[in-house]
């Protein structure tokens, strides 16, 4: 396993180009298997979380040609219905092989995804509404088998919570179905609405989606097509922060600051100047910072994405911030980290009190998952003298070349082998 060695205090300053959204490419990747032919997609990031995907697609019969960030993914059609456990254990996100494969080829076996760091994170609604269409659903030995006779059943879903991979899973499920399925208190994240252009221009019709009502009027089937991968919004935010935290001056350029709203929002009322452009921003650090409250909700909330970092610069702002996460059950693992560099935080329930201090101090600290992997690093960029983020396999799920990024702006990070 790798680790991250950081030595903080260095102003960041320059340009760095955003990637493509890892969680845009994973349920456009999941729905190539919703038909046959051949789609290109660029701005394919280079996580692993997507070559997981890759893997889960090619094991079910696809096809899968990288070339940088171009993947150009045929499927003549499938040789199995089932994601493989040792895949799907190592990235939740598999589950969205679910709905394709049941509505294009009728049966589906997926293990079910455990929990995470940040929570349990069932998948109850994404199964109740796809038995509302007709699937018949069983749990056993850890897999979810689905089968379906014919196609999918048209249905009004309503969710209990706008989950966003639910939205994904049955809007993907729905586009094959008969008749008109509609979701109500559906997911508005860009992903979604980036995952609905790709099925449109591949024939599916769906309309609303970016609200959070969703109509599908189901087709017959679905041919290829080419796709450019929306910008990530976190990724965007995670620079953003990277260059306030270090009163440096950094452009953060081809992102979709329409995207980032409610982030722009608090780091312009945590005194942060930015200068927003139509496919760039401008960050500088504005002066002190000052604490400002966060509460995480589903978009266009606050992101629960960015909690962890948005924590990293509060820990450094005057005053004091309570910070509130309402859409995971259990994602605070950061703060005892941030805690051990200095961090003046408590937690009382789903509160984090941040009461700012002078400085932070570098130490050895240790990633839990990908969110609070980032948050690390920014912090270690802040901080007086060295940080090692140990784990940051974590951070590699989710963030393209991050080192390389950072170093590019003039930090000084490397990775290493960790010392056992
Ligand atoms: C997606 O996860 C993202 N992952 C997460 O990003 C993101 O944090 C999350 O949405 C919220 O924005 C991908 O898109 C691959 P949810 P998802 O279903 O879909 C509960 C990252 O760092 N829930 O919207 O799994 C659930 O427990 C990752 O990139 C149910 O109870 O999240 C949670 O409390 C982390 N039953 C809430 O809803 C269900 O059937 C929101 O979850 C589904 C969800």
């Amino acid at each position: 396993m790798d680790c991250m060695v950081l030595q903080g205090g260095r102003r960041l300053t320059g340009e760095v180009s955003i990637s493509g959204a890892k969680n845009a490419a994973l349920p456009i990747l999941a729905s190539i298997l919703l038909g046959k032919g051949t789609s290109t997609l660029t701005s394919v990031p280079a996580v692993r979380d997507v070559l997981t995907m890759s893997k889960v697609l090619t094991h079910l019969g696809a096809s899968v040609e990288a070339r940088g960030d171009r993947y150009t993914i045929t499927l003549p059609g499938v040789a199995s219905c089932q994601a493989p456990y040792e895949l799907v254990k190592t990235m939740r996100a598999s589950v969205l092989a679910l709905g394709p494969l049941l509505a294009r080829w009728g049966e589906a076996i997926v293990a079910l995804p455990g929990g995470c760091a940040i929570g349990a994170r069932p998948i109850n609604l994404h199964l109740a509404a796809l038995e509302k269409m007709g699937a018949e659903i069983r749990i056993e030995h850890g897999n979810v088998h689905a089968c379906v006779r014919g196609r999918l059943k048209s249905a009004r879903i309503n969710f209990d919570i706008p989950t966003v991979t639910g939205t994904e899973n049955v809007m993907m499920a729905a586009s094959l179905a008969e008749g008109t399925t509609v979701l109500e208190n559906a997911a508005s994240e860009p992903e979604v609405s980036d995952l609905a252009s790709f099925l449109i221009k591949r024939g599916a019709r769906i309309s609303g989606a970016g609200t959070d009502v969703i109509t599908i009027d189901g087709v017959p089937e679905l041919r290829g097509a080419d796709h450019e991968i929306v910008p990530d919004r976190v990724e965007t935010g995670t620079y953003l922060i990277a260059g306030a935290i270090t009163g440096g001056e950094v452009r953060v350029v081809r992102c979709r600051p329409d995207h980032c709203d409610a982030l722009l929002a608090k780091l312009q009322e945590a005194g942060v100047a930015l200068k927003v452009e139509k496919e760039a921003i401008q960050v500088r650090a504005g002066g002190p910072l000052r604490a400002v409250d966060v509460k995480t909700l589903p978009y266009p909330g606050f992101p629960t994405d960015m909690q962890a970092q948005m924590m990293a610069l509060m820990a450094l702002a005057r005053g004091s911030s309570v910070i509130t996460e309402t859409v995971f059950e259990s994602r605070f693992l950061h703060v005892l980290e941030l805690q051990r560099m200095g961090a003046d935080i408590r937690i009382e329930g789903n509160h984090s009190v941040v009461t700012g201090v002078e400085r932070l101090s570098g130490a050895p600290v240790m990633a839990s998952d990908l969110r609070a992997s980032a948050c690390l690093i920014l912090a270690g960029l802040a901080a007086e003298g060295e940080t090692r983020v140990s784990r940051v396999y974590h951070l590699d799920r989710g963030y393209e070349r991050l080192d390389a990024k950072l170093a590019g702006l003039g930090a000084q990070v490397r990775r290493e082998a960790e010392r056992v």
